[in-house]
């Protein structure tokens, strides 16, 4: 079975690496070049812990090209993976995933299944199979499946091994038996259905999860008033196996390339069938006003935040990956800098992104103490193990003024009982706060 995957971003390229880990030969198409010379050298175009390893362990099975056109020539089955990024409107942009159909339509000469891997809106396939079939240059069948990822950025390569089911939209047992052929080595259940309800399972599900995420963030903002600790909250409610103890940990809000995306476009999606989806507006709402949690937070301490010195720990949306889309600091550093404050920050992974929007701005550190030297107050963005793990008596014995603003409660509230750090997380109390007030007020 020749099997081509179109797109070498995470779904794409975890994808395509991981059918290759099951026995097929794949090859990856990409129109940016710069990917394809990178994965020619064995190099991964994108931050991902393990998948250079199983890209070099299946190197034989694994082609790279940016020739499409030869590449969906002769194909059996071909995976669409590009990005459907979000339009200004908030609606899902197909135009990657129409140009990926047209080359198709245009180049194939075989009978083909394509399968929709990108997350597209309710009833794309439909669209899509008819754009295809509209614009074939050969006399083929075509067949469209609908086959969304669950995969998390940091874990992709066990999400899709180890996943926990495989969502198929098919229209024919013709197609659902090349599927179940194609995913033969992975062992996993199926879920069999229509494509309209494999469209709707990946949205609903990424929705659930960042409805549960801001459920969790209100309940803490409230905890923090009525004095309850969200972290004893969530345990309690998550030990309830109905509700479930995963995507309970409050934050600053969840960010990244899906959840804001695809919350947003189905909210889209309802929206233009005149049907309004109350519970992921709130969602999103919720979202917005928790990413500057820890701003507000700042301005209990300080009236202004002018001219101090600001340390920020953690750049990405998340920690195991590069990626900055959405990330909270994106949302905290242009008030910073607008309030006057100077910014030093520490990311190792996220640096190298956030350097290209921010070149001079602010100064990047290369260590964890070089970043708190003198600081007047420190914003942590992302858990990175190098955040949980260091030691903190670090804060108080290099910042000016120890306060600890964690958006990721990275630490327990007890270690800072002995301390003279001011600790203030995210919905549960703050230690030390009296303390600090009186150092302040003495600055
Ligand atoms: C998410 C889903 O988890 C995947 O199942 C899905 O396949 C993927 O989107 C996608 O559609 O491609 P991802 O965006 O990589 O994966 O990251 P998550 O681990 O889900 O985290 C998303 C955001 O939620 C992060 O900012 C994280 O900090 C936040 N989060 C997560 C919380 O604030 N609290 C939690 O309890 C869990």
């Amino acid at each position: 079975m020749k099997i081509v995957v179109s797109g070498t971003g995470y779904v794409g390229l975890v994808t395509a690496v991981c059918l290759s880990e099951v026995g097929h030969t794949v090859t990856c198409v990409d129109v940016v070049k710069e990917k394809i010379d990178m994965l020619n050298e064995g190099k991964s175009p994108i931050f991902e812990p393990g998948l250079e390893e199983l890209m070099q362990k299946n190197k034989d099975k694994l082609t790279y090209t940016l020739n499409g056109k030869l590449a969906y020539k002769d194909a059996d089955v071909i995976f669409i993976g590009v990005g459907t990024p979000e339009k200004k409107d908030g609606s899902a942009n197909l135009k990657y995933v129409y140009e990926v159909a047209k080359e198709i339509a245009e180049n194939i000469e075989n009978n083909a299944i394509i399968v929709i891997k990108s997350t597209v809106p309710i009833g794309t396939n439909k669209k899509i199979e008819k754009y295809i079939r509209d614009n074939l240059k050969h006399d083929v069948k075509i067949e469209i499946v609908s086959n969304p990822e669950f995969l998390s950025q940091g874990t992709a390569v066990r999400d899709t091994l180890h996943a926990q089911r495989i969502v198929l939209g098919v229209n024919t047992k013709h197609a659902e038996e090349i599927m179940k052929r194609v995913y033969d080595g992975f062992n996993l259940p199926y879920v069999i259905t229509n494509r309209e309800s494999a469209e709707m399972i990946k949205y609903a599900s990424n929705d659930f999860l960042a409805l549960k995420i801001s459920y969790i963030n209100e309940i803490a903002n409230l905890c923090e008033i009525v004095g309850a600790n969200v972290e004893d909250v969530a345990k309690g409610m998550g030990m309830d196996s109905r509700i479930g103890n995963k995507f309970l940990q409050a934050g600053i809000g969840y960010g990244g390339s899906c959840f804001p995306k695809d919350t947003k476009a189905l909210n889209w999606l309802a929206n233009f069938n005149d049907y309004e989806l109350k519970t992921i507006k709130a969602a999103i709402e919720v979202n917005t006003n928790q990413k500057l949690k820890l701003l507000k937070k700042a301005r209990k301490y300080y009236d202004s935040l002018e001219g101090l010195n600001v340390a920020v720990l953690g750049l990405t949306f998340k920690p195991n990956t590069d990626d900055l889309r959405e990330a909270p600091s994106l949302e905290n550093i242009p008030i910073l800098l607008d309030d006057g404050a100077n910014i030093k920050a520490y990311d190792p992974v996220g640096e190298k992104r956030f350097k290209k929007i921010y070149p001079t701005e602010i100064k990047y550190c290369k260590t964890l103490e070089e970043t708190l030297e003198n600081a007047d107050i420190c914003f942590i963005f992302t858990e990175w193990d190098f955040v949980k793990n260091m030691d903190i008596s670090m804060y108080e014995k290099l910042m000016r003024v120890p306060i600890v603003l964690d958006g990721r409660n990275c630490y327990s509230l007890e270690s800072f009982e002995n301390t003279n750090i001011v600790y203030d997380s995210i919905g549960r109390k703050t230690i030390n706060q009296n303390k600090i007030a009186k150092d302040i007020a003495k600055n």
